[in-house]
């Protein structure tokens, strides 16, 4: 492994200032989202979310962003799943995007709350087949005894429905949406003398207020 002290890479791509922003958030998050698809990022729908169980320890892995609107940021899991049983005791989450290409992070703070059934149901509708029945056979963050056994799982529930056109979405199964009420963009500046612009507001209908914040 090389020496990670002398990984290093200065950042001169771009500029951020507030001049040059949208007044709302969600219309620059769609801008720099635009930029990341035309520069060919990675996967740039992947997002890392953060939880926290009630005792305050943190947990964070990546899940995939798949819509946005006025409500905020929507993400599909399994409610039973550790994230999933995390929110339900504690709603408060982060998101954070990492564009590397572009040096570009976006961090997001707010509360999760589950999508209407009938939105779950029909994104789950769009899926691939094999995506659909993987929700059904996979107990995600449950302790499984064997690669073999989820295999065995799959191949039950496959032929459980083998006669259905559609799949019933599993009740366990659903969407997301992360009402934000902090969203941080930050370009990497030359000199680790980045910018930052931070949007906030005080509550879901109030004005966003923009700072910029020491790197
Ligand atoms: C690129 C990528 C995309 C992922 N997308 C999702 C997703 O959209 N939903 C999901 O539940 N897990 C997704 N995962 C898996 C999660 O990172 C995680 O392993 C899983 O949700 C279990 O997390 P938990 O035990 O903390 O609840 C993704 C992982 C990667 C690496």
């Amino acid at each position: 492994m090389s020496d990670l002290a002398d990984l290093r890479r200065q950042y001169a791509q771009a500029k951020l200032s507030r001049d040059h922003v949208a007044d709302d958030p969600i219309e620059q998050f769609r801008d720099w989202f635009d930029e990341a698809l035309d520069a060919d990022v990675h996967e740039p729908n992947a997002m890392t979310l953060a939880t926290a169980a009630p005792d305050a320890a943190p947990s964070a892995r990546i899940v995939l962003l798949k819509g946005l609107d006025d409500r905020g940021f929507h993400f599909y899991t399994n409610y039973e799943s550790r994230k999933g049983t995390e929110i339900d005791q504690n709603p408060h989450v982060a998101l954070v995007f990492w564009w590397g290409p572009l040096e570009r992070q976006v961090r997001i703070e707010g509360e999760a709350t589950r999508l209407p059934d009938e939105e779950s149901t029909e994104y789950f509708h769009s899926r691939p087949r094999g995506s659909q029945l993987g929700a059904w056979a996979s107990p995600q963050s449950r302790v499984v005894d064997s690669r073999e056994a989820l295999k065995d799982h799959l191949d039950a529930v496959t032929d459980e429905y083998a006669d259905d056109e559609r799949i019933p979405r599993p009740s366990h199964w659903g969407g997301y949406v992360v009402q934000p009420t902090e969203i941080e963009f930050w370009q990497g500046r030359p000199n680790r003398l980045h910018d930052r612009l931070r949007y906030r507001r005080s509550a879901p209908d109030a004005e966003w207020t923009i700072d910029r914040l020491a790197p």
